[in-house]
C-alpha cells in the first residue's frame, strides 16, 4: 500500500491522469486495449479534466479504451441530471473518443426482476474485457467504496444495495431534497473492485480526513469497507494535505 500526499488536489489529479495516459499509450504500443474502472463524485473531476486536456492538447487516444463505471442510482434513468451516466457523459465521455460501445455504466432503470441478470452480465463483461487494468476510486464519508456501505463483506459482487442514511443526506444536494434522493443503487462489489490490477483511491479535503484515517488505520473489515482496499497488492491512496491531516506520521 502506498500513500501519496500532495499539497493541492490538482497535483494528485495530474499524477493519476498521467499514470492513466501512460498505461493507455504503453498498451497501444503493445497492441492491446486498456480497461479503466471509473468513479463519479466530486473527487475524480480533476482527473477527467486532465484526461480531456491531454486528449485535446496531446492527442491522447481513447479509441482502444474500455470503461466500466462503479455504480448507479436506481430509478433515475440515464438522462436524469443526477444520474452517474449523465455525470460521466458531461465530465468525460462527450469530450474524448472512447467508442460508445466500449462504455459500460450500470443500468439503474430496470425492473427489479431484471436487476440480478444485469449485474451478472456486468461482471461477465468485465471478465470478457480481460479485467480492469486501473480502477479509480473515491471514499464516502462513512467509508463506503462505490456504494458498498458499512456492513458490506469482502466477497461482495455487483448487486442492488440500499443506501445508508448518511449517504442519502450527502447526495441530497443533487436532488430536490432528501425525499427525492434514491434509496437504492446498483454497485460493483468489494471483490469486483479488488480484482482490478491497480487501484488509485482519491480523497481530498478536510471533510475526508477522519474517514481517510479510519480507512488506513482501522482494522480491515466491513465496518469501514474502504479498509479492504489496503489488502490490494497495487493500491495508492492519493491525498491532499487536508485529507491526510489526521493520519499518523508513519503512514505519510
Ligand atoms: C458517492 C459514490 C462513490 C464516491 C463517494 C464520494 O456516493 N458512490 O463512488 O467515491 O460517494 O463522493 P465525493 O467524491 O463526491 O466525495
Amino acid at each position: 500500500m502506498k500513500t501519496n500526499v500532495t499539497s493541492h488536489q490538482d497535483d494528485a489529479a495530474r499524477v493519476v491522469a498521467r499514470e492513466i495516459a501512460g498505461l493507455i499509450r504503453a498498451h497501444d504500443a503493445a497492441g492491446r486495449g486498456t480497461v479503466l474502472g471509473l468513479a463519479t463524485g466530486q473527487t475524480p473531476i480533476g482527473v477527467y479534466a486532465e484526461l480531456v486536456r491531454m486528449h485535446r492538447a496531446e492527442g491522447l487516444d481513447f479509441a482502444n479504451v474500455v470503461t466500466f463505471n462503479l455504480d448507479e442510482y436506481v430509478g433515475l434513468g440515464a438522462g436524469h441530471p443526477a444520474s452517474f451516466r449523465r455525470f460521466m457523459d458531461e465530465r468525460f465521455f462527450e469530450h474524448v473518443n472512447v467508442p460508445s460501445g466500449s462504455i459500460h455504466v450500470l443500468d439503474g432503470d430496470l425492473a427489479a426482476v431484471d436487476v440480478p441478470a444485469s449485474c451478472a452480465d456486468y461482471e461477465a463483461a468485465i471478465a470478457a474485457a480481460g479485467g480492469i487494468d486501473l480502477q479509480l476510486l473515491g471514499i464516502g464519508r462513512n467509508g463506503h467504496v462505490a456504494f458498498n456501505e458499512p456492513g458490506t463483506g469482502r466477497d461482495s459482487r455487483t448487486r442492488l444495495v440500499e443506501l445508508a442514511p448518511g449517504t442519502r443526506a450527502d447526495a441530497a444536494r443533487f436532488f430536490e431534497g432528501q425525499g427525492a434522493t434514491p434509496h437504492h443503487a446498483i454497485t460493483m462489489g468489494i471483490a469486483t473492485v479488488l480484482a482490478a490490477r491497480r487501484l488509485r483511491v482519491l480523497a481530498f479535503g478536510a471533510h475526508k480526513s477522519s474517514i481517510v484515517r479510519r480507512a488506513l488505520v482501522d482494522p480491515v473489515g466491513p465496518d469501514v469497507p474502504a479498509t479492504f482496499l489496503r489488502e490490494h497488492r497495487d493500491v495508492t491512496f492519493c491525498l491532499d494535505e487536508a485529507a491526510a491531516g489526521e493520519l499518523p506520521q508513519e503512514t505519510h
